[in-house]
């Protein structure tokens, strides 16, 4: 497993975000594609950046009856992109059928992680609002651990809570971190953040990255500069 660096290409259409990879020229950089740029240009859109060279993970965080998520999962599969996602409160067995969905007949899938809690959920929401009463710690490497037993391959996590995942769930679960800025950088609504250089100490294995690039001045230099830091 690869340590890369994932921009998350938060761009309403389809012309914002191609004429944001043109600058990349050569460079053929890991994306992000939201439900925002996948419900307004459709899978066209995956098909494109795919055909261009690009690795994609698709952040969807599907969650439904087991069934509809199985088959939801195979067309996603069939878009060919690189990872995908869902909520683990989905339960153990809709992220197993996820995984059956996902697995192409030779056998292969793109990767699968999970959500655990939102990062916009916290104690005091999950207790008032979902009646969860458990530390939300607790609560999120019990998901975590759900994951694995379903076979996943990791989670979307804050890289400070990377290492904990890793200690739970072992070091080969993949854990995928946003809110990362560089210690010179504008934080803009994150409100707990790392460097590259920090989360590639904690042991992230793919940072997402937004902003910080797609918002520089220079997002191909943005972008050199956070490979260097966290995957050199
Ligand atoms: O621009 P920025 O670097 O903050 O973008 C981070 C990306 O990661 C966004 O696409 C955001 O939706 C996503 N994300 C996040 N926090 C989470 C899960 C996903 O910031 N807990």
């Amino acid at each position: 497993m690869g340590k890369d660096v994932i921009i998350a290409c938060d761009f309403a259409s389809q012309e914002q975000v191609l004429a944001f990879l043109d600058k990349f020229e050569g460079k053929k950089p890991f994306v992000k594609i939201g439900m925002e740029l996948f419900y307004g240009a459709g899978p066209g859109i995956v098909k494109e950046i795919k055909a261009r060279g690009h690795k994609i993970f698709l952040d969807l965080k599907l969650h439904d009856i087991p069934n509809t998520v199985k088959k939801a999962m195979s067309v996603l599969s069939n878009l060919d992109v690189d990872m995908c996602n869902l909520h683990a409160a989905g339960t153990i067995r809709m992220m197993e059928a996820a995984i059956e969905g996902l697995t192409r007949p030779d056998g292969t899938r793109p990767l699968l992680i999970a959500v655990t809690q939102l990062t916009s959920t916290d104690q005091e929401t999950m207790e008032n609002d979902l009646l969860i009463h458990e530390p939300i710690d607790r609560v999120v490497m019990h998901y975590a651990h759900n994951a694995k037993l379903a076979g996943l391959d990791g989670v979307v996590c804050s890289p400070l809570e990377a290492q904990k995942v890793h200690d739970t769930c072992g070091a080969n679960f993949m854990t995928v971190t946003p809110g990362v800025r560089f210690a010179d950088g504008d934080i803009g609504d994150q409100k707990r953040v790392m460097t590259p250089a920090q989360a590639k100490l904690i042991g992230s294995d793919y940072i997402v990255v937004g902003r910080p690039i797609t918002a520089a001045e220079d997002p191909v230099a943005a972008y050199e500069r956070c490979v260097a830091e966290f995957c050199d």
